[in-house]
């Protein structure tokens, strides 16, 4: 019997990593400290539906990312999204439509990382707080004082900041995750009774609070929804407002959109609001993967590449491929 690799974390780094390795004949278990898989492209269930929280869209640069996207859609995973995009610039709404093509989970963001989990071994409500090797294998330990293991090697595909401390056995790629800073995101939803007098699907915000706002239901398979709309406010914002109250959050990002959408907006049927601590990273990498191949500890995320969806998949595929090849 071979000994397994542990991939902390089943946000899509994490599970694009668990995939190579499966297709290379590789046992594997993974860890989440949330109830489900996802990271920031889970998607909210509530009583207005399921709302996107987190990623909106994704788009696909690299060859290698738009090939595995093709077999997404061919699955039903992932939908083109083609929203009708305006831009908000100097206090003037604007159409700004582009050519660019964008594609999003259905009927879900969450669907993605759902299909890809399917029946792999993995442990929810986990969270990892130590990463140590012994003689010849890793142990895990979680917040329960229960130990995981002995595994082969460890590839930690968690945010950077909670990355750095579980890179303590390596203290070199423990130095590298504590240099990314990674920024705050306030996610906002809002859902009306009657749906707003607006063509407007998407719009990219250039001033005041709001970075970017979207009509979920305008997205491919949540039709059936009411009139829901996600705002996200600017780092800047956010990191202003980091400890305020979710009520007055949800108060000012309504009141911030109600000023620029440019038709009437009533009193929200329902509110959600959301705090992502580690959203994107404030700068672009080039790393690929965090690797010491001797010890087999290995990070990766999106805070290694874009920041993007596109960068979380291909670190993924980057860690697994140092390993793979370390083994050869
Ligand atoms: P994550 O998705 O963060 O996954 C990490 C996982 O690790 C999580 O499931 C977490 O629970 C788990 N974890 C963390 N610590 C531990 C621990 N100690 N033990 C066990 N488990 C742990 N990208 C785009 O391309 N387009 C967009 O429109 C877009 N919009 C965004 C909007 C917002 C508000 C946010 C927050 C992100 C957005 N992104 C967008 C970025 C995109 O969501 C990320 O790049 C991508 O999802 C990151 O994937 P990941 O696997 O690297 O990390
Ligand atoms: P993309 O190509 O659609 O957008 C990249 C950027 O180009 C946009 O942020 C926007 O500033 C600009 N842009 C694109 N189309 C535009 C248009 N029609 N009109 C006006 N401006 C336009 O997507 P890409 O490169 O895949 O980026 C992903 C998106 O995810 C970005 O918008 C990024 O800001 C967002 N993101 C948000 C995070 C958050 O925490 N809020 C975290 C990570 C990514």
């Amino acid at each position: 019997m071979t000994t397994p690799i542990a991939i902390i974390g089943t946000g899509l780094a994490g599970l694009s990593a668990a995939h190579a390795l499966l297709d290379a004949g590789q046992e594997i278990r993974l860890f989440d400290k949330s109830r489900g898989s996802g990271g920031r492209m889970a998607s909210k269930r509530s009583e207005a539906g399921a709302l996107d929280m987190g990623a909106q869209y994704f788009t696909a640069r690299d060859r290698r990312f738009a090939e595995v996207v093709q077999q997404w859609l061919q699955r039903g995973w992932v939908a083109e999204w083609s929203p009708s995009l305006y831009q908000f610039q100097n206090g003037q709404l604007s159409a700004s439509p582009d050519e660019q093509v964008r594609f999003v989970g259905t009927p879900r963001m969450s669907s993605i990382t759902r299909a890809l989990l399917s029946a792999l071994p993995v442990e929810f409500n986990c969270r990892i707080v130590d990463v140590f090797r012994g003689e010849e294998n890793w142990t895990l330990q979680d917040t329960e004082g229960r130990s995981h293991g002995p595994f082969s090697s460890v590839i930690i595909a968690t945010p950077a900041p909670q990355a750095t401390a579980l890179l303590a056995a390596a203290p070199k790629l423990a130095g590298a995750a504590a240099t990314v800073a990674m920024e705050p995101t306030w996610a906002v939803a809002l859902a009306f009774a009657t749906p707003l007098e607006t063509g407007l699907e998407g719009c990219f915000v250039q001033d005041g609070p709001l970075d970017w706002l979207a009509r979920n239901r305008s997205k491919p398979g949540r039709d059936n929804q009411p009139d829901t709309w996600v705002l996200h406010a600017t780092s800047a914002w956010t990191r202003q407002h980091l400890d305020m109250p979710r009520e007055q959050v949800i108060e000012h990002l309504h009141g911030a959109f109600a000023e620029m959408i440019g038709c009437a907006v009533p009193a929200p049927t329902f509110t959600l609001a959301h705090r992502w601590l580690y959203a994107k990273p404030s700068l672009a990498h080039q790393w690929g993967t965090l690797a010491d191949v001797d010890l087999g500890l290995y990070a990766c995320g999106d805070w290694c590449l874009s920041g993007r969806v596109e960068g979380a998949w291909l670190s993924g595929q980057e860690a697994a491929r140092k390993l793979l090849e370390h083994r050869r």
